[in-house]
């Protein structure tokens, strides 16, 4: 029998200070005692395993390939990844100027920060594609890991390590890039002992200074080279808004822009085909104007992947995790929000509860979970991004519930169910408003 292969994630907390390796045995007999495994799901249970107990903030079963919401353990191929997030900040990097000029443009290049990070836990998860576009990136890294590993003759089959993220402005680019930084560095750890992202500043890059722009590329490709050059470790470069560097090439075709437009674009394709021979490097680009990319630098890019604007099932996903977010942290009142697959079955059915101020508990989470759904498919219609999305609860609270009216919780943390916090209907209420506002604003804007 074909086995499916399970990532499994184990995140250390700061204290934490046994062996990887020992984790990782401890955690392998934890699981296997089990008997079956929800796909994906957070494991919970091995708090009474002391060594596991001391060092372990989370074990979470991350998504496979296997479509079934649960397997046996005879049915999986584990993979074990243990991981402890740096807490410290990006540093920036790689002036833009050369020292030796006393301008006043200190902007910087480039910023780096270190693998995995705790600024980037969770984001993963948080979000939300109505179509498998994250499993398809980290399908993409895996072949090109397996074709490496294979020492394919790269004359023969080769690939160029960039990936291009387009789509409107809000749906979660640069996010994404981030987070897939983040999950590969837990994923190759135990090929790479470090990781780190380094996150280019295209508009500075393309700064005032045109003349000099095409040798900033240069100088900043040296120092990511340098980083490349340690082997045990992986580098991600981000190249946000890429389209600020790469339309220059257009522009300067066309004789409106000097000819360091075309320096620039030509310094950064040199530089691309220079990092592709290496193992341990991937170039991330976003851009929301994908026709303003030189068309040389698409032709490069490995996988053009546009990210859409969140679907009503998505946009319903994400409204939920920013509500169940606020109750957890005690704003609004205990509440169950249904997922969407429920969800989904009650508006089969059609089956709103009997009475709307009904308070049997099931009820009152089927009403909420069907307002929603409701308020997702009115977002949907306006087209609105997951940026738009996750700032509604911020503008419902400021606008519609008001500050004076709102119970503020004593403890942060969890709270118990039966805190108080504003009844969760409040809430849909401000949100749903906070969406007319929306509409009414973006009818005037066009
Ligand atoms: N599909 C999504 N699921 C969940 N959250 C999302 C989604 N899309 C966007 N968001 C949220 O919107 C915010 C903005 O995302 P981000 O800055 O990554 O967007 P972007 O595509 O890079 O936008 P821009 O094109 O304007 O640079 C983030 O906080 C992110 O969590
Ligand atoms: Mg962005």
């Amino acid at each position: 029998m074909d086995k499916w292969t399970v990532h499994i994630e184990v995140r250390l907390n700061a204290r934490a200070s046994a062996r990887f390796e020992t984790i990782r045995n401890h955690v392998h007999s934890y699981v296997t005692s089990v008997d079956r495994l929800a796909i994906p799901s957070t494991l919970d249970g091995w708090d009474d395993i002391p060594e596991l107990a001391s060092s372990v903030d989370r074990i979470s079963v991350c998504e496979s390939q296997c479509t079934a919401p649960s397997l046996t353990i005879e049915e999986m191929s584990l993979q074990i990844h243990v991981y402890k997030p740096s807490d410290s900040d990006a540093f920036e990097e790689f002036s833009n100027s050369a020292g030796n000029r006393n301008e006043d443009d200190d902007t910087m290049a480039a910023s780096v920060c270190e693998l995995p990070n705790k600024n980037y836990e969770g984001l993963w998860d948080s979000l939300i594609y109505a179509d498998d576009v994250k499993m398809k990136l980290l399908d993409y890294i895996h072949a090109t890991l397996i074709f490496s590993d294979a020492n394919v003759d790269l004359n023969l089959v080769s690939w160029n390590r960039v990936v291009l993220l387009h789509g409107p402005p809000g749906t979660g680019k640069t996010s994404l890039c981030r987070a897939l930084a983040q999950k590969l560095s837990i994923r190759l750890s135990h090929r790479y002992s470090h990781t780190r992202l380094l996150e280019i500043n295209s508009h500075s890059l393309f700064s005032k200074w045109f003349s000099e722009s095409g040798k900033l590329v240069q100088r900043l490709f040296s120092s990511i080279t340098e980083l490349v050059e340690e082997e045990d470790g992986f580098v991600v470069v981000l190249i946000d808004e890429v389209e600020s560097l790469t339309a220059a090439r257009a522009g300067a075709m066309a004789g409106t822009e000097p000819s360091d437009g075309l320096r620039v674009v030509n310094a950064l394709l040199t530089q691309l085909d220079k990092l592709k021979q290496r193992k341990n490097v991937l170039v991330m680009a976003t851009s929301n104007l994908v026709k303003a990319i030189d068309t040389a630098f698409l032709d490069r890019a490995d996988i053009v992947q546009y990210v859409d604007l969140p679907s009503r099932e998505a946009i319903y996903e994400i409204l939920r995790s920013a509500l169940c977010e606020i109750i957890l942290k005690g704003i609004v009142a205990y509440v169950t929000v249904p997922a969407l697959k429920q969800v989904q079955l009650y508006e089969l059915m059609n089956k709103s509860a009997e009475k709307s101020d009904s308070i049997d508990p099931q009820d009152r989470s089927k009403n909420v979970s069907l307002r929603l759904l409701a308020l997702a498919t009115q977002c949907r219609t306006q087209g609105m991004s997951g940026r738009a999305l996750r700032r509604l609860p911020v503008l419902a609270l400021a606008r519609y519930i008001g500050i004076g009216n709102f119970f503020r919780p004593q403890i942060s943390g969890v709270l118990p169910k039966e805190s108080k916090g504003t009844p969760v209907e409040v809430w849909l209420d401000g949100m749903e408003k906070a969406v007319g506002e929306h509409v009414r604003e973006s009818e005037r804007l066009n």
